[in-house]
């Protein structure tokens, strides 16, 4: 991984960029407060004082609007059929969920309820009002169905320039995954639409429980960065890449390690960060 610019010289193939950089979560280990649909403006509502301008939030293969603890609405399949654009799918449904009562699951269970599988590539075109960075949440849960076998759906989700998930496959059925990507959506990508595309792995079929586009904003994130490996190195130019979130804070919490996280995610506890 070079400080190459995109463009041209980039190969096509950037599985999530596996750089370590850490996310200031602000809150407990549930999805960024920066994102909150808030119906009501009162700015100090919002601890980032931070109003997303883009803000696309589907609920695939659920019938009715899915509104979260956190107040966030969820649209339905037929809400989303603008946005979405696959000539073979079916959506699906499951009464309920693995138990699992750390991170994502907490606030977003009802998300993990429905799904919609993909026999042919699926395309999901977002509008774009402002330009700049976004977050791209995905959502997974292999439901139980008699017919299709969730666990061994194998696909690729991508960007128009990245490719955030190749030959991805749920780890089990009991699985509960949640991907978390910041992308900087330039001015010339914005003026059109912003694409994820799902495409499943020949002859099979993918699919998607939920997915988020929302603005984030643009100095959550510094443009440089110091990397894990090698360690102290700096990075620079990070706006023009994908980043995966890898390293959470659990402010005011202790360690989550991930063998106590179906996620296998790790929070790490805030002493030491702050000074
Ligand atoms: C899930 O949690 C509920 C309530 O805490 C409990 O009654 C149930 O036995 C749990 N199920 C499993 C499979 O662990
Ligand atoms: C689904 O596939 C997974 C992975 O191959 C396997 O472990 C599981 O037993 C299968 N489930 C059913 C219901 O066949
Ligand atoms: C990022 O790094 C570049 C090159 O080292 C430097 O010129 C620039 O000022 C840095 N930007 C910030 C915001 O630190
Ligand atoms: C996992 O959770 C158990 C029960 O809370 C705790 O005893 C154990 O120390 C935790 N393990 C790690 C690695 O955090």
């Amino acid at each position: 991984m070079g400080g190459e610019k995109y463009g041209a010289r980039l190969p096509q193939l950037i599985s999530s960029l596996l750089l370590l950089f850490v996310y200031l979560c602000l809150t407990t280990p549930v999805a960024a407060k920066s994102d909150r649909d808030h119906s009501d403006s009162s700015p100090s509502l919002s601890k980032w004082n931070f109003r997303p301008i883009d803000s696309h939030l589907l609920d695939t293969g659920s019938p009715q609007p899915t509104k979260l603890v956190d107040g966030r609405s969820f649209k339905s399949d037929s809400q989303a059929a603008t946005i979405v654009d696959c000539n073979h799918e079916l959506a699906i449904s499951a009464p309920s969920i693995p138990n699992n009562s750390l991170g994502i699951a907490s606030v977003a269970t009802p998300l993990f309820l429905t799904a919609k599988l993909f026999f042919a590539k699926a395309t999901f075109s977002f509008s774009i009002t402002s330009p700049g960075r976004h977050w791209l949440r995905l959502y997974f849960y292999p439901i139980p169905h008699p017919e299709y076998n969730l666990t061994e759906a194998i696909f690729t989700v991508q960007t128009n320039k990245f490719i955030l998930l190749h030959d991805f496959q749920v780890p089990d059925s009991n699985a509960l995954v949640f991907k978390e990507y910041l992308i900087n959506i330039p001015q010339e990508e914005a003026s059109n639409t912003f694409s994820v595309t799902i495409n499943p792995k020949q002859n099979g079929f993918a699919f998607l429980n939920a997915i988020e586009l929302v603005s984030a904003p643009d100095t959550l994130i510094s443009d440089n960065a110091t990397v894990a490996f090698p360690v102290g190195g700096q990075f620079s130019g990070l706006s023009n890449y994908a980043l995966e979130v890898v390293h959470r804070l659990n402010v005011g919490g202790p360690l989550i390690a991930p063998i106590n996280d179906t996620l296998s995610r790790t929070w790490l506890p805030d002493n030491g960060f702050w000074t």
